[in-house]
C-alpha cells in the first residue's frame, strides 16, 4: 500500500498575530509518501532537497513525529515507511516543519482510512512542532491543513476559525538567503508585554479580521502592525526596514516577517502590484548584496 500527499507553505503571524493567525500559499509546499513495511513501527526512509540537513531519526523526525502521535491515539503500531520530499527551504519562515507534518498527517490518516476528520489531525501537527521548533504553535500548522486564513482563537482548548481572504488579496514572499531557526527568533522575544502595546496589538488583530471579513484593503493597510515581535525580531534581518520603505513606495498593504522569519511577506490588492513590490524589494537586496528567492 502506498499514499502520497501534499501540504502547502505558510505564513504565520501576518504581523500582529502573533502565535494566532496565518494563511497558506498557493502552489508550494513538501510532499509525503507512506509505504507499507512488515515489521511494525515507523521508519524514515528518504528525504530529498534538505542537503541532508534533517534528521532521519524517527524520535527527531518531524513526519514521523506527528505520524507517532496519531498512531498512540489511536492505540495502533502499524509498520510504515516514511519519504519526504522536502519543497520549502528550511529555517525560511515559511512553515517548512508544518508542512512536512501536515502531508504526513494527511497521507496518514488516509493510510489508514481515515479515521479522523482534518481539523481533528491539527493536536499531532502540534506535538511535531513542539518537537521541531521547541514550541507547539499552530498558526503555521493550521492554515497548511485547512488552506486560506486561519485564527487560533484558542489553545487550550484548540478552536480554529477559518476566516475570508479577499478575492483580490495578492501575498509577495521575499527569502533572503540565510537560515534563521524559529527557536532562536522565539528565544530573542519578552515574556511581559507592556499593557500599551497589548491595547494596540488587539485593536491590530480586530481591524485585520474585520479588513478580510469587509474586504476593506486600507483597514487590512492599517492593520499589519506588529509590537510584540517584530521589533526585536527586525534587527536579526538585513535591510528589513529598507526593504519595507521600498515596497510600500511599490503600492504594498504592508509588510511583516514572515512567521519567524527570515522571508518577509507582503501582502498587497491584485496581482500586477505583487510583482512591482518583488522587482523594488530585489533591488533593496542586491544594493546591500543579499541574495534573495521571491515567490
Ligand atoms: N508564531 C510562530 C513564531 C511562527 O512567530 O515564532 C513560527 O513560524
Amino acid at each position: 500500500k502506498t499514499v502520497k500527499a501534499f501540504a502547502p507553505a505558510t505564513v504565520a503571524n501576518v504581523s500582529c498575530g502573533f502565535d494566532i493567525l496565518g494563511f497558506a500559499i498557493e502552489g508550494m509546499g513538501d510532499i509525503v509518501q507512506l509505504n507499507e513495511k512488515e515489521s511494525p513501527g515507523l521508519e524514515v526512509s528518504s528525504i530529498s532537497g534538505d542537503d541532508g540537513k534533517l534528521p532521519l531519526d524517527a524520535a527527531k523526525n518531524t513526519c514521523a513525529v506527528a505520524i507517532q502521535a496519531m498512531v498512540e491515539d489511536l492505540g495502533i503500531n502499524p509498520g510504515i515507511s516514511i519519504q519526504l520530499e522536502k519543497g520549502l527551504p528550511l529555517g525560511s519562515g515559511m512553515g517548512s516543519s508544518a508542512a512536512s507534518a501536515v502531508a504526513a498527517l494527511i497521507a496518514a490518516n488516509e493510510f489508514l482510512s481515515s479515521p479522523y476528520e482534518k481539523k481533528d489531525l491539527l493536536p499531532f501537527a502540534i506535538a511535531a512542532e513542539k518537537i521541531a521548533c521547541g514550541a507547539g504553535h499552530a498558526d503555521n500548522v493550521a492554515p497548511s491543513l485547512l488552506g486560506g486564513f486561519v485564527l487560533i482563537r484558542d489553545y487550550h482548548p484548540l478552536d480554529v476559525i477559518k476566516l475570508n481572504v479577499p478575492q483580490d488579496l495578492y501575498c509577495t514572499l521575499l527569502h533572503p538567503h540565510f537560515e534563521l531557526k524559529t527557536a532562536d527568533s522565539r528565544s530573542v522575544l519578552r515574556e511581559a508585554i507592556p499593557l500599551k502595546h497589548a491595547t494596540i496589538q488587539s485593536g491590530n488583530v480586530a481591524g485585520l479580521i474585520a479588513g478580510l471579513y469587509e474586504e476593506d484593503y486600507e483597514l487590512i493597510s492599517r492593520s499589519l502592525r506588529d509590537v510584540i515581535a517584530e521589533p526585536y525580531r527586525a534587527v536579526l534581518i538585513p535591510g528589513f526596514y529598507e526593504v519595507r520603505e521600498a515596497v510600500k513606495g511599490a503600492g504594498a498593504l504592508g509588510m511583516g516577517i514572515s512567521g519567524s522569519g527570515p522571508t518577509l511577506f507582503c501582502l498587497s490588492k491584485g496581482k500586477e502590484k505583487a510583482i512591482q513590490i518583488a522587482k523594488a524589494a530585489e533591488e533593496v537586496y542586491q544594493s546591500i548584496g543579499l541574495g534573495v528567492d521571491v515567490y
